[in-house]
This record gives C-alpha cells, structure tokens and sequence, in this order.
C-alpha cells in the first residue's frame, strides 16, 4: 500500500531515503501512527549506514561548539535505550558495546593537541582522563607503547554494529504496516497547497509531509516552491577489516589518522580516509595500504596479517547539520550527518518525529 492517488491521507508521510537516519524517523513516526513510505533509491541501508564503522564517539568526532556538537552528546545518551528498544521490538541481538576509547599521541606534539582537545571537550560535557603507559601495558597489551608520549581514555565512547541496527530497523517498519519502497529515487517534490507532490521512480504520490534523508543524495532531489534546501556532499572514507578468532581490540583505539575497534563478530576494523571525489566507489589499493600500516603501527600484531576485506562509503556532507522544517510544515531535512550519521539516528529521530507531529497535528 502506498498513498499514491487522489485521496492523500491526511497524516501521510514520505521519507526519501532508507539508510539509518530514514528508517529511524520512519519507525519513530509509524509508533505515533503516522503512515509512512519509505523510498530508497537502491537498496535500505546499503550506502552510508553499511559502509560506517559504527563508532559511537563523542570524544574522537567532536572539538568544537556547534548544534551537532550538543546533538551528538544528546544522541549518545539516547543510544543504550534504543537499542534496548530496537532488540525487544524484533527480537535480535545488536551488538552495542559501551567499551570507551583510547586515544593515543606518538609525540609531544600530538599528545600537547590531545590535552589542549580534551580540556576544551570536558567544556562541551566529554569526561576523559590521562592514562600512564604502565596501565595501557597492562589494559591493553597488544598497543605499541614505544615512543608513546601520552594518552587519555574516554570513558563514555562506545560502538554499534550499524548494520545490525539497519537489520533491526527494517524489521521494526515492517511490524508497523510501514511501506519500504526500494530501488525507486525520488526525484523531484513540489509543495502544493495541503501537501506535497512526490515523484519518484513509482511516478507522482502526494503526501501530507515529505522529509529529505537522503545522505549525500539529498542535495540532488529537485524542490519546488520553496527555496532549493543547501547542497549535499559525498565525503568518502576507505575502511579494511581483519576477520579475527580472538577479541584483540576492546575498546576503540584511536592513534595518529587510525580508529580501529572490533566487532563482536570478530571483525576489527580500521578507517578511515576522507576524500572529496564525488560519488566515485573504487577502493584504491594505496589507501588501503596506508590504512593498514598505520593500524600495524599501533596494534603491531595487524602488521603480521593481511587485511581480509576493503570498502568505501559515502558520508553524508553538507554546510552544517540539517534537521528540521524547511521554510514550510510540510518538508523537513535530515541530512548533513557527515562523520556521526551512526551516533546521530536516535536523536535526529525523536526531533523530527516530534516537530512533525506537532506541525500536523496543528494543522
Ligand atoms: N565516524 C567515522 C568516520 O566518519 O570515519
């Protein structure tokens, strides 16, 4: 069923776009009882939600004051319960683990930046605290502590499998009648006077509201009457795996250009590049040989081993974060995540769902 036709249900709802940001709106909207559809223009989830680490961090993502900076912190906090939320709704298991970070400095250079960022991050409201080398020996024996000049632990960074959760939140649509649309673009919307017309792949759907969740697509769909929302961007990252028996990373690890944290499936992860290409997928094997030496280079064990597995992603880009209206009641933008799109769902969505609930309720 979608709301396509002459009569348009007084509270419908699209969301163009199906990564975690659309489908936890959607969710979030369908528990309000909203009818959603979900548009997406290949496959749920397979963008920017797939390819991301799953990195649940203030304290590596965020030096400076901004409304994603308050939003990431407020998100944070939001995680343990919507997954706990998420896990009971469909009856999985997503792995979250609320392991903390450790963030090392290789020079005195680095470690003065690493000291001058944490003081101003416990401003912001992100704890972290030194840590000596003889207790990194000992927490995390599989470091390089040589030439190690420093480093702090930030107790309240965590990750999520990303993919799990878009797993999860499929499912969690699904229980709730939601209508997820794939391989269908939407191309173009045009506010009339009591909604929106929507055309996508499936040709022209109105709607009572439209939200943008389009990640680094967003910027692409077409608007009519109303100003043309700001630009998005592609900012894409490199990442490698290596399949591991052991649990040899358990907490994130973050030294000089290397996050590297470890799933409880057992894949350890390393990233991530930022590259300003356009929408171009091709790994390329310089990078990922620089991923890999700068992982060796802090967990040496890695150095032995050859990554098993490499990919790309696009992150979200724009101007700022946008969530919210759009010069009417009717669209909304959620984009411009950039690197904390994973972080930002359970904030992102209770925002949305409740200024669009409020906007048509009003109405
Ligand atoms: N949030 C990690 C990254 O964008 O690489």
């Amino acid at each position: 069923m979608n709301s396509s036709g002459p009569s348009r249900p007084a509270r419908s709802i699209a969301i163009a776009g199906g990564g975690i940001i659309g489908l936890s709106v959607a969710w979030r909207l369908a528990q309000r009882g909203f009818p959603v559809t979900v548009y997406d223009q290949s496959t749920l989830g397979g963008e920017a939600s797939w390819a991301g680490a799953g990195m649940l961090a203030p304290g590596g993502e965020v030096d400076e004051e901004s409304d994603l900076t308050s939003a990431a912190i407020a998100s944070r906090r939001m995680y343990s319960s919507f997954v706990a939320e998420l896990e009971q709704a469909t009856h999985s298991t997503i792995d979250y683990q609320e392991c903390g970070a450790l963030e090392l400095a290789y020079s005195g250079e680095e470690l003065e930046a690493l000291e001058r960022r944490a003081a101003f991050q416990a401003t912001l409201g992100i704890p972290s605290k030194a840590i000596s080398a003889g207790s990194i020996r000992a927490f995390w024996p599989r470091v390089q502590t040589e030439k190690l000049a420093g480093a702090r632990f930030y107790p309240e960074d965590g990750i999520v499998n990303p993919r799990q959760v878009v797993t999860a939140l499929i499912a969690a649509n699904r229980s709730l009648w939601v209508t997820l649309v794939e391989n269908c673009p939407v191309s173009c919307l045009k506010l009339a006077d009591e909604g929106v017309d929507l055309t996508s792949g499936n040709g022209v759907s109105k709607y009572a509201a439209v939200i943008v969740a389009a990640g680094a697509w967003s910027g692409g769909i077409q608007i009519a009457g109303v100003p043309q929302p700001p630009a998005s961007e592609p900012v894409k990252g490199h990442l490698i795996g290596y399949r591991q028996p052991d649990q040899t990373c358990t907490t994130i690890i973050r030294g000089t250009n290397i996050y590297l944290l470890q799933r409880a499936n057992g894949l350890l992860l390393a990233g991530a590049s930022v590259e300003r290409v356009g929408f171009e997928r091709e790994v390329n094997p310089e990078i990922t040989a620089k991923l890999a030496a700068d992982a060796g280079a802090v967990l040496p064990h890695l150095a032995e081993t050859t990554p098993t597995e490499s990919w790309t992603g696009f992150r979200p880009g724009s101007d700022a974060l946008h969530v919210g209206p759009w010069h009417s009641n009717r669209l909304f933008l959620a984009y411009g995540h950039f690197r904390n799109g994973i972080l930002l769902a359970p904030w992102t969505a209770d925002v949305l769902a409740d200024t669009i609930a409020a906007s048509l309720e009003t109405r």
